[in-house]
């Protein structure tokens, strides 16, 4: 028996949950393992209940369960509160908490949507790498931080982006260890021409990298990569870098794969994992149904096979989204000319329908 923490969040974030929900009671029997849900409140919902977007009660338990799963937070209802108090403070709350430090975001093409990706088929036909975002350091976290005021009556804002040795060679570990079950291809990523902090990034990831003498490093700086990931993307295996730039970069590879609809993740650390869509949200499309569960379905198949050592559950789940797209099948992010349109819940039906 194993405990997930459950937090739907707001937006489409409740509406996707809910569908990944259904996927995961599917496979359970599959499994022989039985998984206990909780629904817990962090973001918005968390704000409008008790104030704060993460309580620490709420932390406890997340802390002392066997997996988190996250759907979005964050709306325009809590935008104009001050930064400790929005909901996105939930989320980062919960990643320090757990100290899930290594973000896993696989950037995948499904054959059925080459066609959907603004770039041309040809550069993204096959497409398959992973970022590995560091999590809970970096620019999200340092300090000293905040917005002063001036003796002449202006203000400045400012952030710290920090990172310590121990931060940098943990996650540039991680990175060495996934290439090795890959190509075995890391391309590091930071502004070292630029920033110290990035300086001292570089030095510690060469440092890690002796270990791994099998795994080919390659160091690009992220303006450059920015821009490879849309000349060509098939040269990376492993992209590994800091909270930031790994945030900016999976919503631009996202986009790579036709939707950032599409993309699961995981973060890990050394205690519980979590599991969330990369994509966020979305209070535009909120409420309509017609958002796409399928990277949060996907986030379920991540579940399976790092949390609970059930890869065979985890290939079925994405077999049963391979099928459903391949039955032509898409939401509105991903709809063509030629195929089926359906909304989040039939999608979720499909999918479930589909797990054999
Ligand atoms: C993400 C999101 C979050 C982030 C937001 C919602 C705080 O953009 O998971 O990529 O910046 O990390
Ligand atoms: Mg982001």
């Amino acid at each position: 028996m194993y405990k997930i923490a459950v937090f739907p969040g707001d937006g489409i974030g409740v509406e996707v949950t809910a569908q990944a929900m259904k996927v995961l009671r599917k496979v359970e029997p599959k499994t022989g393992l039985r998984f206990e849900t909780e629904e817990l409140l962090a973001g918005g919902a968390s704000i409008d209940q008790f104030g704060v977007p993460l309580t620490p009660e709420t932390l406890a338990k997340a802390q002392k369960a066997d997996a988190v799963f996250l759907g979005a937070v964050g709306g325009p209802k809590w935008d104009s509160l001050p930064s400790d108090k929005r909901p996105e403070k939930g989320l980062l709350g919960l990643r320090k908490g757990l100290n899930a430090y290594a973000n896993v975001r696989p950037v995948k093409m499904f054959p059925q949507l080459a066609s959907r990706s603004p770039i041309r088929e040809e550069i993204v036909k096959g497409l398959d790498f992973i970022i590995l975002r560091e999590l809970v350091s970096g620019v999200y976290f340092g300090s000293p931080r905040g917005i002063e005021k001036l003796p002449d009556g202006t203000e400045r804002g400012f952030n710290t982006m920090s990172y310590t040795t121990p931060e940098i060679a943990r996650i540039a570990r991680r990175a060495f260890e996934f290439a090795r079950k890959r190509r075995k291809k890391v391309t590091s990523v930071d502004k070292a021409n630029v920033l110290d902090v990035s300086q001292l990034w570089r030095k510690v990831v060469i440092e890690v990298a002796n270990g791994f003498p099998d795994v080919e490093l390659s160091h690009r700086y992220v303006d450059d990569c920015a821009m490879q990931l849309i000349r060509d993307p098939k040269q990376f295996d492993v992209i590994v870098t800091s909270n930031l730039f790994g945030d900016i970069l999976s919503d631009e590879s996202a986009m790579l794969t036709g939707s950032i609809g599409m993309l699961p993740s995981a973060s890990v650390g050394d205690k519980v994992a979590m599991y969330e869509p990369v994509h966020g949200s979305a209070p535009d499309i909120a409420g309509k149904d017609i958002a796409n569960p399928l990277a949060t379905i996907l986030s379920v198949a991540m579940m399976m096979e790092h949390s609970f050592d059930q890869p065979k559950a985890a290939r079925a789940i994405e077999a049963a989204v391979e099928k459903v797209l391949a039955d032509g099948y898409r939401t509105a992010d991903i709809y063509a000319e030629g195929t089926t349109r359906v909304g989040c819940v039939k999608m979720g039906d499909l999918v479930t329908e589909r797990i054999s």
